[in-house]
């Protein structure tokens, strides 16, 4: 067996301990995907490792074989939740969920981990909640601070739950959207989420929802950064092993298809709902629990990624210009394993300041602002951030207008030209 340096190979199952896997995918050696590079530096020492993709047989937890050190992958990280309609909405609903279900009163306390720059925590806080951060990028705590977001600069675990509630006492909500799946000690966070909550208190997490990842061969979810990809019934396991349940869940179409689940303790007063139940049904309906549907996932994906690169080169032979709508690290998933680089991808457009001037990792196509980009004018745009493509295609109406089109890449590459007809392909291949 390699070892390689800077990861770690998984043995057992981090929900189950179970050591039954069953091999789904593998894309290769891939860099990390938030590791964009300075143009001013030399990369020829830019890591790559494993990407390959296992399902446990146990508890069908899937999970990447490498778990790259989070110190490498966090202390300073350049996603920024972006402003985006789509994010902010979906931050005001969770907020409504949880105050609808949950009935929280002003004063109670809200903790998130990978807080970011604070977005989530200023909407609890605008309905008199108290709040406080943990995200271990100290980039980001900084500017959450200087937001009035106070924020611990550090992993969630039992020591900063028990730091937070020394210095804030117990707390009525732990939340991790689109953290959850990004951490290996999953027990240790459920022993941090006991030591902090109050007896009644809710632990809730978001996680990319792996039926709408299967559903929509979505493989760009797959980077280095997501250890894990859950359904309801594997978050189940994990809950029911920490003495803990799972009362509600909500899905939403965010990051391409997440789900919310709330859990609380088995004692306290919060009872599961009928929509528990009916995700549960669905998912065994879907077959996560056999190996057919992992073995089909895997089959869809090379299906994707013969059919992308021959458009894209379609396009560059005929004299088009392409070049990525957003630079979001699962595009560099897709743009790796594909083997796109600027030799057909001019360069990609993001509104993330810190993702500007900055070139991919592994294809090195470089990152410019959206203004920069309507300068240079390609006539098409991969839509690597296709989990916005209703709020994007809408935007760039006049791109559109203009002759320009999308090539969507997911579910299966197509060309667009209007929201509608994105939607309705992002919508065809979930019918569930
Ligand atoms: P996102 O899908 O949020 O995340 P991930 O990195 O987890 O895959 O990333 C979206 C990226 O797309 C982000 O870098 C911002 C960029 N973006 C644009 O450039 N324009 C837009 O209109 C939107 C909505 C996003
Ligand atoms: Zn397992």
């Amino acid at each position: 067996m390699d070892v390689i340096p800077g990861a770690r190979e998984v043995a057992g199952c981090r929900v189950c301990g179970a050591t039954d896997w069953q091999e789904v995918l593998s894309l290769g050696l891939v860099p990390l995907a938030n590791r964009f590079l300075d143009p001013a530096s030399s990369h020829g020492d830019e890591p790559y490792f494993p990407l390959r993709v296992l399902s446990c047989r146990a508890c069908r937890l899937m999970s990447l074989d490498h778990v790259v050190d989070p110190e490498i992958l966090y202390r300073d990280y350049l996603y920024i939740t972006p402003e985006s309609e789509t994010i902010r909405r979906h931050m005001r609903n969770v907020v409504d969920l949880f105050c609808e279900r949950f009935g929280p009163e002003a004063g109670d306390l809200v903790v998130e981990m990978g807080s970011n720059i604070g977005g989530q925590l200023r909407l609890f806080a605008g309905k008199g909640m108290r709040v406080v951060g943990v995200d271990p990028a100290r980039n980001l705590a900084d500017v959450a601070e200087a937001n009035g977001i106070p924020t611990v600069p550090e992993f969630f675990s039992v020591d900063t739950a028990a730091a937070v509630r020394d210095s804030h006492g117990a707390a009525k909500l732990l939340l991790g959207r689109h953290v959850f799946a990004h951490i290996d000690d999953l027990a240790g966070v459920l022993d941090g989420a006991e030591r902090l909550l109050v007896p009644d208190g809710v632990f809730a997490v978001e996680v990319p929802y792996v039926l709408d990842m299967l559903a929509t061969t979505a493989f760009d979810t797959i980077y280095h950064e997501h250890l894990s990809y859950f359904s309801v019934g594997t978050l189940s396991v994990l809950a029911e092993r920490h003495r803990m349940r799972i009362v509600d869940v909500a899905r939403s179409s965010v990051h391409g298809g997440s789900v919310l689940v709330f859990m609380a303790r088995r004692g306290s007063k919060w009872r599961s709902t009928a929509a528990v139940e009916r995700l549960r049904g669905l998912e065994h309906d879907f077959g996560l629990y056999g190996d057919r549907v992992y073995r089909r996932f895997a089959e869809d994906v090379m299906r994707v990624c013969e059919e992308l690169p021959r458009i894209v080169r379609g396009i560059a032979t005929e004299g088009g210009t392409v070049a990525g709508y957003g630079a979001p690290a699962k595009g560099n998933t897709i743009l790796n394993v594909c083997g796109l680089g600027r030799d057909v991808v001019a360069f990609c457009s993001d509104t993330t300041p810190l993702k500007q001037g900055k070139l991919l990792p592994g294809t090195h196509v470089p990152v410019c602002s959206p203004q920069e980009a309507r300068l240079r004018g390609p006539d098409h745009y991969l839509l690597l951030a296709w989990n916005y493509a209703e709020e994007i295609l809408r935007k760039e109406s006049g791109f559109l207008a203009g002759g320009g089109r999308f090539i969507l890449p997911i579910p299966r590459p197509v060309l667009v030209d209007s929201a509608e007809e994105a939607v309705e392909a992002l919508q065809s291949a979930v019918q569930l």
